[in-house]
């Protein structure tokens, strides 16, 4: 049995202001101090305009920050957009890469997140990188094929050893409606035989909440989990995370 540390991340879209954002994690911070880090990593991804106050609240804690996306090169005319190297000098640890909202909302490619997985390698951050089918997908029997091609596409010639994957249905994404621990394992079992890789840790996402959490993480082959709603309240997040 591979010995890998769980992962609890925190993605909170796009919610709290900076001030916001600061007022969480002061209480987070409190709440989940007795956590070792071999024993599970904490990661927030707040919104861009909150990374930098938050880094300076999270110093010297058991939190580690995480950004929501970046864009593939590294500096240049591309308004709008975040660099690897701005997130790194921030204080970032891990950045999430393709969330299905990215990919279905904002017509980001299996090549596009394969060229960001790169950027963010190139610079020293870890990625989360996000698969996941729709219900419809799901309904026609077509969850396998559909991971198969974002895994196959996505990663191409990466190093699975160097990044994290979430496992995200998107039928569960903010809707109450979680993966049963069963459906989630079949889906982790399977990418992991993608990838041929013990270590990589594999997280479940989708209506992740302090009720559901021990049971997901009971699975031999879900290694954390990928919070939205229940991440924007300390209390919640906490408790997700002492599971
Ligand atoms: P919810 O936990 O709100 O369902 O969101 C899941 C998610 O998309 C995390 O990235």
């Amino acid at each position: 049995m591979a010995n890998r540390i769980p992962l609890i991340a925190g993605n909170w879209k796009m919610n709290k202001t900076n001030s916001e954002a600061v007022e969480l994690v002061k209480r987070l911070k409190v709440l989940v101090k007795s956590i070792k880090a071999n024993d599970c990593e904490i990661v927030v991804c707040p919104p861009f305009t909150a990374l930098s106050d938050v880094a300076k609240e999270l110093k010297g804690t058991n939190i580690y920050l995480g950004a929501q996306n970046l864009h593939f090169e590294d500096s240049g005319a591309f308004t709008g957009e975040v660099s690897a190297q701005m997130l790194k000098e921030i204080g970032c640890k891990y950045v999430i890469i393709g969330h299905s909202e990215r990919r279905q909302l904002f017509g980001e490619t299996n090549a596009a997140v394969n060229k960001k997985i790169f950027a963010a390698l190139k610079q020293g951050l870890k990625p989360i990188v996000c698969v996941g089918e729709t219900l419809s997908e799901r309904e026609r029997d077509k969850t396998k094929d559909v991971i198969k091609k974002q895994i196959t596409e996505s990663l191409a010639n990466v190093d699975v050893n160097k990044i994290v994957l979430a496992y995200e249905p998107i039928w569960a994404i903010g809707t109450g409606k979680t993966a049963t621990p069963e459906q989630a394992q079949e889906v982790h079992a399977f990418i992991r035989s993608l990838i041929k890789s013990e270590s990589t840790r594999i997280l479940y996402g989708g209506s992740v909440k302090p009720d559901n959490i021990k049971e997901l993480m009971k699975q031999k082959d879900i290694d954390g989990t990928l919070v939205g709603g229940a991440s924007l309240d300390a209390e919640s997040f906490a408790k997700i995370v002492k599971y």
